[in-house]
């Protein structure tokens, strides 16, 4: 299984901090945070990986990463975003670098405290289709900033619904996402949404559409450092008085 780490976007919730640098670069404890997404995916056996950003920092990147192999990684390839046009986007660019494979995506900004290797190994195990990773979330101010999942009256998830006044279920949608090559048949036909980015939440609903997704739910803390500056505070203060990227 291939991976892709998006690392893009302008981290406008973050600004300030992020005019000077790309937010996957600020620090989360000891590391920048994109090493954390690094860890992850490697820590689930993951090796050969592409990293796709943008904007103005991107050479940064190559410096801090360099081959990757001082971080385990095979082999990493690198992508360049011309603009910010959504996480769906992004992914359209690691197509000919996953060429035919299954990739593992996961956003550069989301930090968990346990291994997602189990979640790797049911995606293996799986027939075909697509795989998200659930994480259960009781503030309902936090699950609107988020994809939620509706789950019909199996516990199957219906649909996901994306940054909604009124959050459907208290299981927030991750960003690690599996996809078989069907994926690259989707992505051609998404519109750009309110925000005009291209929707991972639209590619997740099409499989969900068609019957072809499952789900894991996580065990342990997760977070999305790039939510906000108190969301980017709760993750570094969890990472520094816990530790991530625990074996499970
Ligand atoms: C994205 C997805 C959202 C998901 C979140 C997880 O949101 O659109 O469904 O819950 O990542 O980090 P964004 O960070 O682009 O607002």
């Amino acid at each position: 299984m291939r991976g892709v780490i998006l690392a893009g976007g302008t981290g406008s919730r973050l600004h300030p901090l992020t005019r000077i640098t790309n937010k996957h670069l600020l620090p989360i404890y000891d590391r920048p945070m994109i090493n954390y997404a690094i860890e992850s995916l490697v820590g689930a056996g993951v090796v050969e990986i592409m990293l796709v950003t943008g904007g103005t920092h991107a050479g940064e990147f190559l410096r801090l990463l360099g081959n990757g192999h001082e971080f385990g990684i095979e082999r990493l390839f690198y992508a360049y975003q011309d603009k910010p046009g959504g996480i769906a986007e992004a992914l359209g660019l690691a197509e000919k670098f996953v060429a035919g494979d299954r990739c593992v995506v996961l956003l550069g900004d989301n930090i968990f405290e346990r291994s997602i290797r189990p979640c790797v190994d049911a995606f293996e195990k799986q027939a075909r289709g697509a795989r998200v990773v659930l994480s259960q979330e009781s503030n309902r101010e936090h699950l609107r900033n988020l994809g939620v999942a509706q789950f019909d009256s199996n516990r199957r998830i219906e649909r996901i619904i994306e940054k909604s006044e009124k959050p459907p279920s208290d299981f927030a949608v991750t960003g690690v996402y599996f996809y078989d090559s069907t994926v690259w048949e989707v992505l051609p036909a998404l519109k750009p949404s309110g925000r005009g980015e291209l929707e991972i939440t639209d590619v997740n609903n099409w499989f969900l559409e068609n019957g072809l997704m499952e789900y894991d739910v996580l065990e342990g803390f997760w977070g999305d450092a790039g939510e906000s500056i108190p969301a980017y505070y709760a993750v570094l203060d969890f990472v520094r008085a816990h530790g991530v990227n625990k074996p499970t």
